[in-house]
């Protein structure tokens, strides 16, 4: 049956497990792929094909991006049987249309590569997060992915004009015009972004570019509350305008962990405080005295306790790791949940708040680090061990006080109207968690979507819906 995968991808163009390993691992380490087989392709064609082929022969395609998604959207879990697609292959950047403001790109590349070949064409492509060195634009999309900058440029989805995509019987969609406007029934684009691979495989796309900024500044503000980075935040919006491209909360635990595992990243203030936001702004000459100034009377007024402002670009990158080594710091610190909550800004405080106490009731000896993007409510509740307890030794003899754990932060997420996936997708971590948090209309027309575009259930089976839920 793979034989006429193979084939049509030609002779470099697929993998075995046994000589590519790293196609099968999660990156969090608690998964573990089953595939047998990689197909690279090379061109639009070659996936319209592979596609085609699998449909008539009932093959469940599971894409691959960069690999770097954390809800195992990328790996099948549960069967043998399906085959990876992955769009490395595909790295072209197709155009750079300086007139339309956008840049056409093949699904394989590296978010980095998109930036800086807008850099180079003098413009700003601005999705930006911590693993853009190795995410790919198609799982960017395939995700909704959203990152550092949505506050100011918003997520994958409101930077993405057009898409091209292969359809479940091996259609080519080509919706690739930089349009701006196009009221013309359904949005494919709209359909196919978010969709994890379900409904289709997005080979290309349009993305928006944005202006440089002559003038930026990098500040880290040490703050007493998560509800006083949100009065921050409304206040030098007032102040300067809409100038904030990022505004990233941090605490005195994410710091200590982060200074435990990199002893190199530590933060520039002398005396530790409770929490922190790190503020990126770029605008017009004459941003950085206005900012400062802003600055200035919050730190007056008691509202920001002390406050660093990067003088250089290096301390602005030593800046930014305590912010983007976070992650990983969180991993190799052994964290045993890592959710990826958005509620409304409003009630970030009471999110966290509810949090902590919930965690408290099930076992006070947790540790947990809350972080991430105020700007747009998305905030990371990453949970650790008692001391004296690995993760390792958790897994083995507590598995029900994780799945607690995971059920505490759903609940508080859900109490704060918030949702349980602002950004990483749902995957196959959380299909259950959608079927118990999604409203009854909503999965039911996500079902009827799913069951009219891809009636044999080949596109990325087992992820967003339950495998036995679609017909195969
Ligand atoms: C972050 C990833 C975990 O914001 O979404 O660091
Ligand atoms: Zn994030």
């Amino acid at each position: 049956m793979f034989d006429g995968l193979k084939a049509i991808v030609g002779e470099n163009g697929w993998r075995n497990r046994e000589n590519a390993q790293r196609y099968f691992e999660d990156p969090r380490d608690r998964f573990h792929g089953l595939s047998q087989l990689v197909v690279l392709p090379k061109s639009t064609e070659q996936v319209a094909e592979i596609v085609t082929f699998c449909a008539s022969n009932r093959i469940g395609i599971v894409p691959y991006s960069g690999g770097t998604g954390v809800v195992a959207g990328q790996l099948s879990i549960d069967r043998e049987d399906n085959v990876l697609l992955s769009l490395e292959r595909m790295d072209a950047v197709r155009e750079v249309a300086l007139d339309d403001g956008v840049i056409v790109v093949e699904a394989g590349c590296i978010l980095a590569d998109i930036q800086s070949a807008a850099d180079e064409a003098g413009m700003v492509f601005p999705l930006s997060m911590a693993s853009e060195g190795s995410c790919r634009i198609g799982g960017n999309l395939a995700t909704n992915a959203g990152g550092i900058q949505v506050l100011r440029y918003g997520n994958a989805r409101d930077l993405c004009l057009g898409i091209e995509a292969i359809m479940p019987d091996g259609s080519i969609l080509r919706e690739l015009a930089a349009l701006r406007k196009n009221s013309t029934g359904y949005d494919m684009r709209h359909l196919l972004i978010g969709s994890e691979g379900t409904l289709g495989i997005i080979t290309a796309a349009t993305l928006q570019l944005k202006q440089k900024n002559p003038e930026n500044l990098t500040v880290l503000c040490a703050l007493s509350t998560p509800a006083d980075a949100v009065s921050l935040l409304h206040q030098l919006r007032a102040d300067v305008g809409d100038v904030l491209s990022a505004f990233e909360l941090l605490s005195h635990v994410g710091l200590e962990i982060l200074e435990r595992i990199f002893p190199n990243e530590i933060s520039p203030f002398s005396e530790p405080h409770d929490w922190y936001v790190l503020i990126e702004a770029a605008g017009a000459v004459g941003l950085r005295d206005k900012l400062e100034q802003a600055l200035g009377d919050t730190i007056e007024s008691s509202l920001v306790l002390d406050a660093v402002v990067a003088e250089s670009e290096s301390q602005r990158d030593a800046l930014w790791r305590l912010r983007e080594m976070m992650p990983e710091a969180n991993r190799l610190s052994g964290a045993i949940c890592n959710s990826d909550t958005s509620v409304p800004i409003s009630k970030i405080e009471a999110f966290i708040d509810e949090t902590v106490r919930a965690l408290a009731a099930i076992d006070s000896a947790l540790t947990i680090n809350c972080y991430g993007h105020v700007g747009d409510g998305n905030i990371h509740c990453n949970v650790f061990p008692p001391p004296g307890l690995s993760k390792a030794e958790m897994l083995d003899k507590q598995a029900d006080k994780i799945e607690s754990i995971r059920m505490a932060i759903n609940e508080t997420t859900h109490s704060c109207n918030g949702s349980i996936s602002a950004e990483h997708g749902i995957g196959r971590l959380k299909v259950t968690d959608l079927q118990h948090y999604g409203s009854a209309a909503k999965l039911t027309v996500m079902r009827q979507i799913k069951s009219a575009l891809d009636p044999h259930n080949i596109m990325n089976p087992g992820a967003l819906f339950p495998l036995e839920e679609v017909s195969n």
